[in-house]
């Protein structure tokens, strides 16, 4: 295959007008990949570091461009361990993660120009040599009802999603339409007002009689309302919540335990994401896991941060069963497709998610199409940013 010519990032605009990085990468015939870095506002301890788009601009431009000139965009696992290896620091901290994974996502992208096929089929036939792949289209964690750190309102919970209980990407879509309008239409009735989250989704004030409900009462009144919109309805859909913990500051596992379960018992609640904080005492997870996961997937993210090394921790010791995947995270496609593959080997759910503060880049969709993951978590139908993926997905199926 043609070799790599030149790497060359820029800065451009992201989520909000924030500052991130393209980065594209160059062979000696002309033909370009290219990826534009997304980050997190709720991030794990252990994720790859971010240094400043400045910085990663000129990591890249020199340090990284001179150490993989001449290599082949196919060969993935040298190009990034070439990086992992010269970064020399569990966290990427010299080069930076997004510096890293822009280059080792944008060789991917160019790869699979040189062969002359789709992105998916490119990265599929990475991972089909290494796990198998059977499975049907991933299924939606759709975000409709925003907390914590992504919204201004009185919800602790980050994501309240709905999930469709049916695999074809058209008659999920519908769904997920017609319940988010009825929803709007239930919390005018209720006399929630209007406002919108990080990733699109409602993120009014929970209240009943007019007065404002605080902590776990806002959470079941939320529950309470989509369950209304569910049964008047007949939607065939479950619930999940993505509760990220990590950044919840009066938490007391015994009350969050016992609360988790009662929802679980009270209404279809089949996902539960980042339940305890990452330092929280393993125990607590082993509890709520005895507890519900034969109805709840028991989902890690800034638990587990798509790191391989990380979800050795928690193999065989009844604490999850399902994986949120975030190539930025751990910083390399190699390492992402190491963590898929693990997850997959132990019969973990496969998550692939985007970031709260993502680019218009549509790379997660083939990654999930091509590693048939068991869901993906693309946000609310509203910016760009969230629209790109399910409309690459739309195009893959079609
Ligand atoms: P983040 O949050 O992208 O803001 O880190 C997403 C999540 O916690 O799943
Ligand atoms: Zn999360």
């Amino acid at each position: 295959m043609p070799q790599i010519q030149t790497i060359a990032a820029e800065k451009v605009l992201g989520f909000r007008g924030q500052e991130t990085i393209e980065v594209t990468v160059t062979d000696e015939c002309g033909l370009a990949g290219e990826f534009r870095v997304p980050f997190g506002k709720s991030e794990g301890m252990f994720e790859a570091m971010y240094v400043a788009p400045d910085q990663a601009v000129k990591i890249c431009n020199e340090t990284l461009n001179q150490l993989l000139h001449g290599f082949d965009p196919e060969n993935q696992r040298v190009l990034d361990n070439t990086m992992i290896q010269a970064d020399a620091t569990p966290q990427k901290k010299n080069f930076g993660g997004n510096a890293i994974l822009g280059i080792s996502i944008a060789c991917s992208r160019l790869a699979a120009r040189e062969q002359g096929i789709a992105l998916y089929q490119h990265l599929g036939n990475i991972i089909n040599k290494r796990v198998s792949t059977h499975g049907p289209f991933p299924r939606m964690l759709y975000n409709l009802v925003e907390g914590g750190v992504h919204a201004q309102n009185n919800l602790a919970f980050q994501e309240h999603l709905i999930i469709p209980k049916v695999n074809s990407l058209n008659q999920q879509i519908e769904i997920l339409k017609s319940f988010s309008q009825a929803f709007m239409q239930y919390a005018k009735t209720l006399g929630w007002n209007k406002a919108y989250g990080y990733e699109g989704g409602w993120a009014g004030n929970i209240t009943k009689d007019g007065v404002i409900l605080f902590g776990q009462d806002a959470e079941y009144a939320v529950f309470e309302a989509l369950d209304a919109v569910r049964t008047q309805n007949d939607f065939p859909v479950d619930f999940g919540l993505d509760v990220a913990a990590n950044n919840i500051a009066k938490f007391e596992p015994s009350s969050y335990c016992d609360f988790y379960v009662k929802c679980a018992k009270d209404f279809p609640i089949t996902y539960l994401e980042d339940g305890f904080a990452e330092q929280e005492q393993d125990e607590w997870w082993k509890m709520l896991y005895g507890k519900i996961h034969h109805t709840t997937l028991m989902v890690g993210d800034d638990l587990t941060v798509t790191n391989p090394r990380k979800m050795d921790a928690y193999i065989g010791k009844n604490m999850i069963n399902a994986i949120i995947i975030k190539p930025d995270q751990v910083g390399t496609l190699s390492e992402t497709f190491d963590a898929i593959e693990k997850a997959k080997q132990n019969n973990w759910r496969v998550i692939i998610s985007h970031r709260s503060q993502e680019t218009t880049d549509d790379y997660l969709a083939d990654l999930a199409v091509a590693v048939k993951a068991d869901f993906v978590k693309f946000g609310a139908f509203a910016q760009g940013e969230r629209l790109a993926k399910y409309n690459r997905l739309l195009e893959i199926e079609q």
